[in-house]
């Protein structure tokens, strides 16, 4: 691995966009990176209807497809899931895991989102692994005890700097428009990179840590020079092609 991770750029739909806009969206997208060589490391998280779709039109460009979630289990009786081999078939490479919206949304706890996690794993899958402490977490001064807590028991079992990437989220942050200060991030990821460091050795040092909430082109530059910050996961600004692609051209 390098000895200074690649930039990765996430962009998360989450529940957004028909058919038609998806494809358009994907199309665009695949016109700039066609336009120029890519810095960074780009993928798109489509719902999952859309996975097929997108891939299409992004097959000969660099940007990569991610899943928004999978199940634990290879298959079976799991109603309205989707297991991590599906979304291998279907071309992701990538999923997310543990976001803060299913955790609520979901009742998903940190033993779950391992789980899935280590499914993604097996099936040949790398994870975008979700943390990041609520508003009240922080206005208790428990921020680090919690993303200490979820890096323990979310994270997968086998890490890798090829096949996983922790996302730093803090939950008040997410479509919010607030961003924690730069020294609050890097406070966060530096805390971070030392237990995958104690965890890893220096191979922890190539784990690639994105920040994510409230990612726009005009914050993106400060927090992409942040210590220890990797890349960024977008939600909102990634719907808008031209927003997304500005996000991407701050890389360093
Ligand atoms: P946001 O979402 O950029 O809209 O805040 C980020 C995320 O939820 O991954």
């Amino acid at each position: 691995m390098p000895t200074s991770p690649r930039f990765l750029f996430a962009g998360n739909w989450k529940m957004n966009g028909s058919g038609a806009a998806g494809v358009a969206l994907a199309d665009a997208l695949a016109a700039r990176a066609r336009a120029a060589p890519l810095r960074a490391e780009v993928l798109v998280c489509p719902p999952a209807v859309l996975l097929g779709s997108v891939k299409a039109v992004l097959d000969e460009t660099p940007i990569g497809l991610g899943a928004q979630d999978c199940h634990a289990e290879p298959k079976g009786a799991h109603t309205g899931d989707i297991s991590a081999e599906m979304l291998a078939e279907v071309g992701c490479r990538y999923v997310i895991v543990g976001h803060s919206e299913r955790r609520a949304g979901h009742g998903e706890r940190d033993a779950d989102v391992r789980a899935k996690a280590d499914a993604a794993h097996r099936a040949g899958l790398a994870v975008i692994v979700c943390l990041g402490e609520s508003a009240g977490d922080r206005e208790r001064g428990q921020t680090l005890a919690v993303v200490t807590r979820q890096f323990d028991r979310s994270l997968p079992i086998r890490i890798g700097a090829d096949d996983t990437v922790i996302a730093y989220e803090p939950v008040w942050a997410v479509g919010s428009g607030r961003v924690p200060s730069s020294a609050e991030i890097e406070v966060v990821h530096g805390h971070l990179r030392n237990r995958l460091v104690e965890r890893m050795g220096s191979a922890g040092e190539d784990v690639r840590m994105l920040y994510g909430g409230s990612v726009t082109p005009a914050n993106s530059h400060e927090l992409l020079r942040i210590g220890n910050v990797n890349g960024v996961l977008v939600g909102g600004a990634s719907l808008v092609a031209a927003d997304f692609w500005s996000i991407v051209e701050t890389a360093p």
